[in-house]
Formats: C-alpha cells, sequence, structure tokens
C-alpha cells in the first residue's frame, strides 16, 4: 500500500468510527457533564478517572494519563499494534482492507517467511506433544515436575521436549513438505560435517519456545537434562535468523505485557527458567533477555507498556559490574530503573520456591533505584581505614548522586554517605558543593527548561494548553507564537508537539489525530488528547479574545522573568558602578511599563 492510500484507509475507518461504541465494549460508561466516565481498564482503580469525549473522538484517563483516539485505545487493550487496531476496526465495520501490491520480490520474501514461521510453529506443536503426550517425554515430565513447573505452566509457556534422536524433528517436518534447507534456516537442524546429511540441532532437552510479542514462535531456547558437560552446555539457543534477533527480543513478553502495563513495572531476569518460574508463581510482569545483555531496544519494547523496569539479576561481582555499566544506558532511555539484590545468592526461580511469593514481592517492594544501588556497592567496598580511601570513595559517589534535585532526598544521601564513610557531615557537604559548582560551571550557560507539567506555575500552564490547543485547529498561528515565546517557558512535552506542528506546517501537512500518533512520542499523545478534551464546552467561546488572553499571560511571564534578571543585574552595580546601575535600572522600568501596558489591554 502507498502511503497516501494508507492514509485513505485510515481515514475511512476513522470516518465511521464512533468512539463510545468501540470503548463500551470493553468499559461500562456513565454520562456526566457532557462527557462519558468509566473505571479505566488500564490501571487499578476504584472511582472512575477514565473519560470518552465522542464528539472529539478521544479518551483521557485523569488516574494514569493514557489517552489518545479510537485506534490508540484498540491498539492497548487489545494489545496490539496502531495499524492492527486499525485493520480490527475496519474488519469489524465491514470495511474492506486495501490490497497491498508487492514486487515479484516482495513477494517472494514474504512467502517465504511465511513459511519459516510456519516452521516454528510446527516444531512447537511437534516438540510440545512429545513432552505432554509421548513415553520419550516421560524423563522430560519428570524433569519440570522435579524443577515445580506445573501442567499449566508447561501449557501457558507450550514447553516441549527434543528427544535423543538425532533426526527426529528432520523426518517428521521433512515428511511435511518442508525442505531440510528451509529447517536449516530456522536453526532447526545442522548440516553434517564430514558426510552429506542434516541432524537435530536440539537433542535431550527441555524445549522453551521463545515468540515475538504477537505470540508467535521464533525460535527457542533448550536446557539440557542431564548435568551439563564440556560438550554440551546447559542451554542451546536458535542462532541468529531471519526472524530471530537477541537484540529486540525478550523471552515471555508476549505473555506478560498486560501484566507489566497493570503493575507498571517489569522485572527483568537473566534466566529463561527464572520467567518461567516466576510467571508461574504468579509473579506475571517478568521478561528475560536470551542470555544476552539488555539492549536500549529492550528498553525500549518495555516502554510501551511500564516506565519502571526491575532488574532482578544473580550478582556475583562480575555481575554487580556489568550491571553497574549497563544500566546508566537503560535510564538514559526515560526508563525508571530499580534493582533487586536477591539475599543468599540464589536466583530468582530457587528463592521464589523456597520463600514463596510473598517474600518476592517483598523484595519488590523494596528494590532499590539505580542511584541507591550504586551507592550502596561504592560504600561497601570503600576503604574506610584511611582519609584517601574515604575521600576516593566519596569523589566516585558524588558524580551519582549530585543531581538529585529533591532536598529532602538529597539531605538524606548526604547524611547516609557521611555515616558510611565515618566522615563529617561538614567535610561531605563542602566536597559536595564543590562537586556541583564543578559542574555547573562545565555547563553552558543553560536556561532553565520546565521539564513536567507539575513544575509550571498553573496560570501559565493553562495559557500554554490553551495556546496549543488553538495552533492544533489552526496551524496559522505557530509560527507566530514560536516567535515570541522561549523555548524554556513550555513543558518539553508542550514544546515537543508545538515544534512537531510547525515542522508540518512547513511540510505543508497537517498534523492530525492519527497521524500524530506516529509522528509525537506517546506521552505527548496523551498530554495532546488531555489538552483538547479539556476544551471549554461552552459553545460561545470567543476564541479570539481566549487566544489574546493567553499570549498577554505568556508574555507577561517573559517580561517578568526578563525584568526581575535585569533588576538582579543593577543590584550587582549599585555600589561599584553607578552609571550601568542607572543605565540597567532604565532598562529595566521600561521592561516594567511594557508589563503595566499588557495588564490594561
Ligand atoms: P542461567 O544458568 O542463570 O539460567 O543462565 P537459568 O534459567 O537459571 O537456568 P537453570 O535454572 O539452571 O535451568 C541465564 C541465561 O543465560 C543463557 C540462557 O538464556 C539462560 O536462561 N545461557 C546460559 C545460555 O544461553 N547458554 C548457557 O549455556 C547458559
Ligand atoms: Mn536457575
Amino acid at each position: 500500500m502507498r502511503s497516501t492510500e494508507l492514509d485513505e484507509f485510515v481515514e475511512r475507518v476513522s470516518e465511521r468510527t464512533d468512539i463510545y461504541s468501540v470503548v463500551s465494549r470493553y468499559v461500562q460508561l456513565t454520562q456526566k457533564s457532557g462527557r462519558f466516565w468509566g473505571r479505566c481498564p488500564f490501571h487499578n482503580e476504584k472511582t472512575a478517572s477514565f473519560s470518552v469525549s465522542p464528539d472529539k473522538g478521544l479518551f483521557y484517563c485523569f488516574g494514569c494519563q493514557t489517552g489518545g483516539n479510537v485506534f490508540k485505545f484498540l491498539s492497548l487493550i487489545e494489545n496490539i499494534t496502531y495499524f492492527e487496531a486499525v485493520k480490527l476496526q475496519a474488519q469489524r465495520l465491514g470495511i474492506e482492507l486495501p490490497q497491498k501490491k508487492y514486487s515479484p520480490e516482495e513477494e517472494r520474501r514474504r512467502r517465504e517467511e511465511k513459511s519459516l514461521s510456519k516452521i516454528n510453529e510446527l516444531a512447537q506443536d511437534f516438540y510440545h506433544e512429545c513432552l505432554i503426550k509421548t513415553a520419550r517425554g516421560e524423563v522430560g515430565r519428570k524433569y519440570l515436575s522435579a524443577r515445580g513447573i506445573t501442567a499449566e505452566t508447561i501449557e501457558t509457556f507450550k514447553l516441549g521436549y527434543a528427544s535423543d534422536d538425532w533426526e527426529n524433528l528432520l523426518t517428521n517436518l521433512t515428511r511435511r513438505g518442508f525442505s531440510p534447507q528451509q529447517l536449516e534456516q530456522v536453526g532447526l537442524i545442522v548440516r553434517r560435517k564430514n558426510s552429506p546429511g542434516f541432524y537435530d540441532r536440539f537433542r535431550g532437552r527441555i524445549m522453551i519456545p521463545i515468540n515475538d510479542i504477537f505470540g508467535h514462535t521464533v525460535g527457542f531456547g533448550g536446557r539440557i537434562l542431564k548435568t551439563e558437560d564440556e560438550m554440551n552446555p546447559k542451554y542451546l539457543n536458535t542462532p541468529e535468523t531471519v526472524l530471530f534477533n537477541k537484540r529486540n527480543l525478550l523471552f515471555g513478553l508476549d505473555k506478560s505485557n498486560r501484566a507489566i502495563s497493570t503493575a507498571g513495572a517489569a522485572i527483568v531476569v537473566e534466566g529463561y527458567m527464572d520467567a518461567i518460574s516466576l510467571f508461574g508463581a504468579g509473579i506475571k510482569n517478568v521478561v528475560a533477555t536470551l542470555g544476552t545483555a539488555f539492549t536500549p531496544e529492550h528498553a525500549k519494547l518495555i516502554l510501551k507498556y511500564a516506565r519502571k523496569i526491575i532488574f532482578c539479576y544473580d550478582s556475583d561481582e562480575a555481575g554487580q559490574k556489568a550491571t553497574l555499566r549497563a544500566l546508566p544506558i537503560v535510564q538514559a532511555t526515560g526508563a525508571n530503573v530499580f534493582i533487586i539484590k536477591i539475599p543468599d545468592g540464589k536466583d530468582p526461580d530457587e528463592f521464589i520456591r523456597k520463600h514463596g511469593r510473598a517474600a518476592f514481592e517483598e523484595l519488590i517492594k523494596n528494590a532499590a533505584s539505580l542511584i541507591d544501588y550504586h551507592m550502596n556497592y561504592v560504600l561497601a567496598r570503600a576503604d574506610i581505614s584511611t582519609t584517601d580511601g574515604k575521600l576516593a570513595a566519596l569523589r566516585e559517589i558524588l558524580p551519582v548522586v549530585a543531581n538529585v534535585k529533591n532536598l529532602v532526598t538529597h539531605n538524606e544521601y548526604k547524611k547516609k554517605i557521611a555515616a558510611a564513610l565515618t566522615l563529617d557531615e561538614k567535610l561531605t557537604d563542602d566536597e559536595w558543593k564543590k562537586f556541583s559548582t564543578r559542574t555547573v560551571e562545565k555547563k553552558s550557560p543553560a536556561v532553565k527548561r520546565v521539564k513536567l507539567r507539575e513544575e509550571q506555575e498553573p496560570t501559565i500552564r493553562e495559557a500554554c494548553e490553551t495556546i496549543l490547543r488553538l495552533t492544533w485547529h489552526d496551524d496559522e498561528i505557530i509560527d507566530y507564537i514560536c516567535e515570541i515565546f522561549p523555548q524554556e517557558i513550555f513543558t518539553e512535552i508542550q514544546w515537543e508537539i508545538l515544534s512537531r506542528l510547525k515542522e508540518c506546517k512547513e511540510q505543508g501537512r497537517r498534523l492530525d489525530q492519527i497521524s500524530s500518533e506516529k509522528e509525537l512520542s506517546a506521552e505527548a499523545n496523551s498530554e495532546l488528547s488531555r489538552i483538547l478534551m479539556d476544551a471549554p464546552n461552552n459553545p460561545y467561546t470567543d476564541e479570539i479574545n481566549t487566544f489574546n488572553d493567553a499570549v498577554a499571560i505568556l508574555k507577561r511571564a517573559v517580561l517578568k522573568k526578563k525584568y526581575k534578571a535585569i533588576r538582579e543585574q543593577a543590584e550587582k552595580y549599585i555600589s561599584s558602578d553607578y552609571e550601568t546601575y542607572k543605565k540597567k535600572l532604565e532598562e529595566s522600568l521600561k521592561i516594567k511599563r511594557e508589563i503595566d501596558s499588557l495588564k490594561r489591554n
């Protein structure tokens, strides 16, 4: 499908869709003051803070700040992509999908990928049947039951068993019409070295299917039954194939994503068996990496469902060091990183089997933030027998903690560090100050940006939101707005929306609720929904006056800030340089007059 064709399709579906009827399939809604209200399906709540506005075609939850248009709603509730949501709704309305035209080459590749997927599905069924139904699978069943894995968990994860034979899967799947070359392409069989032919890659192993987010099996991890030896690694994994890319896959995510969004957090473990065991025990918001490091791509997969990522790794010394190196990168993706350290060196599976679900939940509750974890790590290893050792530790921690803005937390850290290093609090304080001024100097004369909506003064917030709302409907005013107001008066998200609107206008297209889904971050889309829905319901609202009022409020705020800065500069010269003082004072008075004239209008 070409993109204009696609846009037309989305528009056609959109036009015929009523958000109220879609949402009310899932949520019980009642009408109140021009909107519909219900209990939010995306987070746990007792009072109804989830609202739907049919005339604007939007939903927004005041509890969890999720919002957007009808397709966003469908994609979240059905756990499908945005475009799949459009297709689902088209199906429900009986609108036909435009047929995509592929080049012969594309057509061939798609057919090939489809049949490779099919092979993985069949292999998964084959191993699973072998585990639960056959005599050969008996050893596998015994092994899993000894590890406390129930039949229900076996079913959920479609666990399987690959028998000891060399050509079991090969024979079965070639008999069904697949070629050895195809089986080799998905990594299920291996070419013999010294003679022609192939043999099964996985033998004598518990088979753990690894799925993509849609639940399609794309690879396997195979755990050996016998205690491992030199020849055979404990786990054998599918090699990289066209379908299987470890950087972009998280084991279990297809099953845990709902629990992750409900809990607002994902637990990341290292082992397949850890994930399976936790899930089986009722901790369902869990995923595992595939024996590789956790990448920013992994973080992005999780961030679709929750902000908080709790790492629960086996923590030997080397592991902890690796964690400390890797996690700041994860934090940089916007995730809130926490770390659980399991006592007595057990892995999550062993721990929950020994101590139970409640004990594990206690660990989750006490998970350390990345900063705490790092600080504890340094403090536990500090040499406090010498002053040099103490200072070295202190200087190692400062870059980690000095960015903490919250004063209470800031003081707590300071106290904790001083106590742990048996340092005088005053000394800690001095070093901290030295460190902070040094970093401040290094930075360019940065303007203080407003990050969050909560940090914005209420009147300014209202004015910014009004302006956003009006620009959304009429992008003619965008250039004016961007010209007269400095970026730092808006929050980061407001600025994201404004600058995207400007960009679209420059490219001669319009940002609408459909294209914004693709072009704006999830936060910006939710924020936009809230702002658009918050529009006054009064039909007589005079848009020009609303706009002028909002502009005046913001102009005043900008001028006031400027006024204050110049006054402060003036004060500095009062005794040393009277001339400059006077000049600055005059300058400030001019601004003051400007402010006053704004008030009169
Ligand atoms: P673990 O040995 O911690 O996994 O390896 P586990 O799940 O706790 O294994 P059990 O409990 O002994 O059965 C962590 C992960 O590292 C990868 C796998 O992805 C495994 O889940 N790994 C480990 C391999 O790929 N190959 C190996 O030989 C070992
Ligand atoms: Mn284990």
